[in-house]
Formats: structure tokens, sequence, C-alpha cells
């Protein structure tokens, strides 16, 4: 990526600054690995890249503070054991840092209830939740504030995240345009494939931890006899041929899987099967990821193993997070007129 000049003091890096959050609940399914950890793991080597945890975003939906305390190890291991180096990257939890819960407040003066009201993940979850947190709509701001206090040129997200980031990239405009240039444009990085993995029961819906049944999402941590079980009853659609196609979601989902697993273009792939009948290629996809997944199951039991060593990684994350946000947030109170807070 090219490096455009900073816009403002607190914007004090001249390397291309990675950002991404993901959410603490439930166990994370393939389509976090490919939308998610895949592309950490794949931009930590681009530029300065943060991690974040996002504890206070899993608290706007019901939730078990119990298990909220034990997830966030989990995801943590998870993190680690996909392939972030925490020598090379900053893993860290969000509430670690108070920088974000107090850039969301400001940011929310900004914020429009109009905008807040159309994003489709609020309209979604509020329609799915008999209580609606105000958490749950401001969500996006305190999304916005994560991606912003760090000066983020590049923000790999899967598609389901795009109109939240479009909602950030509005922000920071409005703000630099009425309190002077203080944030840095973040973009989006979006898989080539595998950027919506579907759920195998309802290949027109996204596989999600939280709305996906059982049989309709696969667990990065699920056994191999589960994994292949799921795979072969995934639904498809009529016909024997392996090719993705707007009318074919089912097959066209498990093309998708498999390039994840494999690292190969559909395209390839869809050649290689051709009209071998789908039974044949779901055995195939159940062998690649479950091949794919078992050195990640591997490395995370292990992390997981030892959660004292995750706090003391964590952190150190948070102490270095803080570090960088610091004077973004600072020059926020500054250009928006509040007096001088004393150190
Ligand atoms: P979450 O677990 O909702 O915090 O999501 C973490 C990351 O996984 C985000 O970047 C999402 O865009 C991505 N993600 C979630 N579900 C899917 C899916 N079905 N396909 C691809 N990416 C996904
Ligand atoms: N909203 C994101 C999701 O559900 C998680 C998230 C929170 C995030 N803050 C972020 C993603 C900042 C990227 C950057 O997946």
């Amino acid at each position: 990526m090219r490096l455009r000049r900073r816009p403002s003091p607190a914007d004090n890096s001249l390397t291309v600054r990675i950002f991404s959050g993901i959410q603490p609940t439930g166990q994370k399914t393939f389509g976090n690995y490919s939308g998610g950890f895949r592309q950490y793991v794949a931009t930590q080597e681009e530029g300065e890249a943060f991690f974040c945890i996002v504890d206070l975003h899993s608290i706007t939906v019901e939730y078990d503070p119990a298990e909220l305390r034990e997830s966030t190890l989990d995801l943590a291991a998870m993190l680690f054991a996909t392939g972030l180096d925490p020598h090379r990257s900053t893993v860290f939890v969000q509430s670690h840092n108070p920088d974000h819960a107090e850039a969301a407040w400001l940011l929310g003066a900004i914020a429009g209830y109009g905008e807040l009201r159309r994003m489709t993940q609020f309209k979604e979850k509020s329609a799915a939740h008999e209580f609606v947190s105000c958490g749950l709509f401001t969500y996006p701001v305190l999304m916005a504030a994560d991606i912003l206090l760090y000066q983020t040129d590049l923000v790999p997200i899967g598609d389901d995240q795009r109109q939240h980031l479009e909602l950030t990239r509005d922000l920071a405009r409005r703000f630099n345009a009425r309190f002077g240039p203080t944030f840095r444009l973040p973009e989006g990085r979006y898989p080539a494939a595998g950027a919506r993995i579907m759920d195998l029961t309802e290949p027109t819906r996204k596989m999600s931890t939280s709305t996906s049944p059982e049989m309709g999402k696969i667990l990065i941590v699920d056994p191999p006899e589960a994994i292949r079980r799921k795979i072969m009853s995934a639904v498809t659609d009529t016909g024997r041929e392996v090719r993705r196609a707007p009318d074919k979601p089912g097959i066209s989902n498990l093309v998708e899987i498999m390039s994840v697993a494999t690292g190969r273009p559909p395209e390839a792939i869809e050649a290689e099967y051709g009209d071998g009948g789908y039974a044949r290629f779901k055995a195939a996809v159940a062998d690649a990821v479950i091949a794919c997944l078992a050195p990640v199951q591997e490395r995370y039991r292990a992390l997981r193993s030892d959660p004292g060593e995750l706090e003391r990684l964590l952190a150190e994350g948070a102490q270095k997070a803080a570090g960088f946000s610091r004077p973004t947030l600072f020059a926020m109170y500054e250009r928006m007129g509040f007096t001088r807070r004393p150190d």
C-alpha cells in the first residue's frame, strides 16, 4: 500500500497500520476462520498490526458473565493458534484499554440516530431479541472508535462488516471536517474467496456462531467425525456439476469452503471436480477442512491449557495498545474543545 502523509500530530507512524476486532462470544466457526483469523495472519506481515478481543461489544446482547470470562481466553488462544505472533502483532482485550470506551462516547456526538438505525446488523439483531439494548444500537460507534484510535489504514474483515466500515469512514470524515484533521481514513480488506461462508443447512444465510444450528456451522474445534458428518449432510442443490452459480448457493458455498481450506482458487477446484457428482466432492471437502484445522486445534489445546501465559500476553498487549491510542484520544479531546485533563 502507498503511504500517504499523516494528517495530524496524533498520527505518529509511517508504517501501515492494521486493526481488526473479534467478539469473544461462543465457539468460533469456519466462517470466522475464513473472514477473520486467516486474514489477520496474512495481514500481520504488512505493517504494524493490532488485533482486539472486543469484549465491550459482547455485552450488547444477553450474555453470561462467567462465559464471557472464559470466551475471552478461548479467543486469545485461538488468535495465537491460528498464527498471530505476539512478538509481531499487538493482541489485546478492548476493555483493558479504556481509550476505546472514551473515544466511543466522543464519537457519539457526531453519529446520527438515522444512520445508526439503518445498520443491517442492528435491524437483524434487534428483530431477533425481545430486549434491545442501547449498546446494540451504538455498537457501530464503538467499532469506529476501535479503528480510528489507531490511525488505521487497513481493516481485515468479512463481508458482513462492510456497512460498519463505511460508517466508520463517514464519522472520520465528519470529525475531520468539523474539528480539523485528526483521523486517517481506513480501508476494508475482504478475502477474495470465503468472505461470506454460508450456513450448511440453509446456504442463503451466513454461517454464524450465534444463529446457525449445530449442523449448519463447522466449529474450528470440531472433531474430525463431526466435520465430516456436517459437510456430508450439507444441503446442496439439484445437479451434479461442481460449479458456483447464483441459483446454486449450496454447492457454491462448498466450493468456497474448499478454496479456503486448500488455498486454491475456486476456478481450479471447479475444473478438477467438474461433473463428478456432489457426494465425491463433499468427501474431498471434508478431508480438506479436517486437514486445514488439525494443526490449529493442536496448537489451540496447548495454548488454552496455560491461562496464566495467555493473561500475561494480553496484559503486555494492552499496555502497548494504550501507548498508540492515547495520542489520538488526547487530540480528539483537544480539538473538541475540552480543557486539558490533569496528567
Ligand atoms: P465475529 O465473531 O462476529 O466477531 O466476527 C469475526 C470476524 O469473522 C469478522 O471479520 C467477520 O466479518 C468474520 N465472519 C463472521 N462470520 C463470517 C462468515 N460466515 N463468513 C466469513 N467471515 C465471517
Ligand atoms: N463488529 C465486528 C464483528 O462483529 C467486530 C469488531 C469490533 C471489529 N470492532 C472492530 C472489526 C474493529 C474490525 C475492526 O465482526
